[in-house]
C-alpha cells in the first residue's frame, strides 16, 4: 500500500515526459509486466489522448505534463502496476477499427479474435455492389460487441443480433452497439438457448462465436486473465467443448441452407470440432489459422439434407 501511493506521489511530482515514460516503465517492469517499455507508452497515451508516436515526439522534444495530468498518470500507473488490465485502466480495447469500451465485468476483446472477423466475412462472401437482400447473423457470447460488431461493419450487408447472458457485460455491449452498430447491429440479452428459441427455423446466414472454451483445468497463466476476465466468459466444462456442442445443435435448427457456423477455439480443439459439427449436419468443416499462424477457428456449411461429413484438414 505504502509503494502504491508512493508511485502516485512520485508520478504526480514529474512532469517531463521522458522522465514519466521512464518511471511509468520501471514501476510496471516491477511489477512484472512484460513489455513495459510498449506498455508505457500506451498507458501515456491512452490518459493524454494522443497517440504512441506523439508521446515518443513529446519525450523527445522535452516537453512537460500539467500537473493534473501527471496525477492521472500516476493514478493509472498505480492500477496497472496492480494488475488491472491495460484496457480497463484506460478504458477501451482496440479492435478493428474501433476503440471499444471496456471495464470491469466484460471480456476484453483480443487482436486474434479480429481473425474470426474477417474470416465470418470471408466465408459469407463479400459484394457490396449485390443488389442481393440483407442477410442475417447472431454473434453468440457477444461481450462488448466486438464480434458482431466487426462483422457487420466489415461486411456492410449482414444485420447482426449480439447475444449476451451477463447483465455485467450488458451495459459496454449496450454502449459500443450504440456508438459503432451504425443501426445494424441489434443486442439481446439473455442466454443463448433462450435467444435460439426464439430464431425462426432455418432462417440464419451466419452464426458466429468466440465462446467459452478453455478446459476446467487449464486455469490462463496470466494474471490478468484469471482474475479479470468473468469466468463464464472462458470456461465450458472439463474439455471446454460442452459450450460449442450445444451451439452446434442449435445453429444446425437456425440456419438456412448454405449457412455459415464459424467458432473461436484452443489452438488444440480443432479436429473435436469439426466432428462436432459433422455431427451436427453440417459439411465441409474446416480449421483455420489466426493472425499468429494457430489453428484456433472452425467453420462449417449447414447442408441441404442436415446429414453431416466430409471433414477438411486445415486450411493454412
Ligand atoms: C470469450 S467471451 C467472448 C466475448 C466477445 N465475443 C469477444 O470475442 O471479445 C464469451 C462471452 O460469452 C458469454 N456467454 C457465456 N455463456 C453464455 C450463454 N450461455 N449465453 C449467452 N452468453 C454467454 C460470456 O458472458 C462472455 O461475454
Amino acid at each position: 500500500m505504502t509503494l502504491r501511493v508512493n508511485v502516485r506521489e512520485t508520478l504526480s511530482m514529474i512532469l517531463h515526459v521522458d522522465a514519466q515514460r521512464k518511471l511509468v516503465r520501471e514501476q510496471l517492469k516491477a511489477a512484472g509486466i512484460a513489455d513495459s517499455g510498449v506498455e508505457a507508452d500506451l498507458l501515456l497515451a491512452g490518459v493524454l489522448g494522443i497517440s504512441r508516436g506523439e508521446v515518443q515526439m513529446r519525450s523527445l522534444l522535452g516537453r512537460e505534463l500539467s500537473e493534473m495530468e501527471a496525477r492521472e498518470v500516476g493514478a493509472a500507473t498505480a492500477r496497472r502496476a496492480r494488475r488491472e488490465p491495460l484496457q480497463h485502466v484506460l478504458g477501451v480495447a482496440p479492435f478493428l477499427d474501433m476503440e471499444l469500451a471496456v471495464g470491469p465485468g466484460v471480456f476484453v476483446p483480443r487482436p486474434e479474435t479480429e481473425s474470426l472477423v474477417t474470416a465470418a466475412v470471408a466465408l459469407l462472401g463479400q459484394d457490396p455492389s449485390s443488389s442481393v437482400g440483407q442477410l442475417t447473423g447472431i454473434d453468440v457470447g457477444s461481450g462488448s460487441g466486438a464480434v458482431a460488431l466487426g462483422v457487420a461493419r466489415a461486411h456492410g450487408r449482414i444485420r447482426m443480433t449480439a447475444i449476451e447472458r451477463s447483465s455485467a457485460a450488458w451495459p459496454w455491449l449496450r454502449a459500443n452497439v450504440e456508438a459503432f452498430g451504425d443501426g445494424h447491429v441489434d443486442v439481446f440479452f439473455g442466454d443463448a438457448e433462450r435467444a435460439f428459441s426464439v430464431v425462426p427455423p432455418g432462417s440464419l446466414d451466419l452464426v458466429v462465436s468466440n465462446p467459452p472454451y478453455v478446459p476446467a483445468a487449464n486455469r490462463p497463466e496470466s494474471r490478468e486473465v484469471w482474475r479479470h476476465d468473468p469466468e463464464e466468459a472462458l470456461y465450458s466444462g472439463v474439455d471446454g467443448l460442452d459450450f460449442i456442442r450445444e451451439l452446434a445443435t442449435w445453429s444446425s435448427a437456425a440456419l438456412a441452407r448454405g449457412g455459415v457456423l464459424i467458432v473461436e477455439h484452443e489452438d488444440s480443439q480443432g479436429a473435436e470440432i469439426r466432428q462436432i459439427f459433422a455431427d451436427a449436419g453440417f459439411i465441409d468443416a474446416a480449421t483455420r489459422q489466426d493472425l499468429t499462424g494457430r489453428d484456433r477457428l472452425t467453420s462449417a456449411v449447414r447442408s441441404a439434407s442436415g446429414e453431416g461429413g466430409c471433414d477438411q484438414p486445415t486450411i493454412m
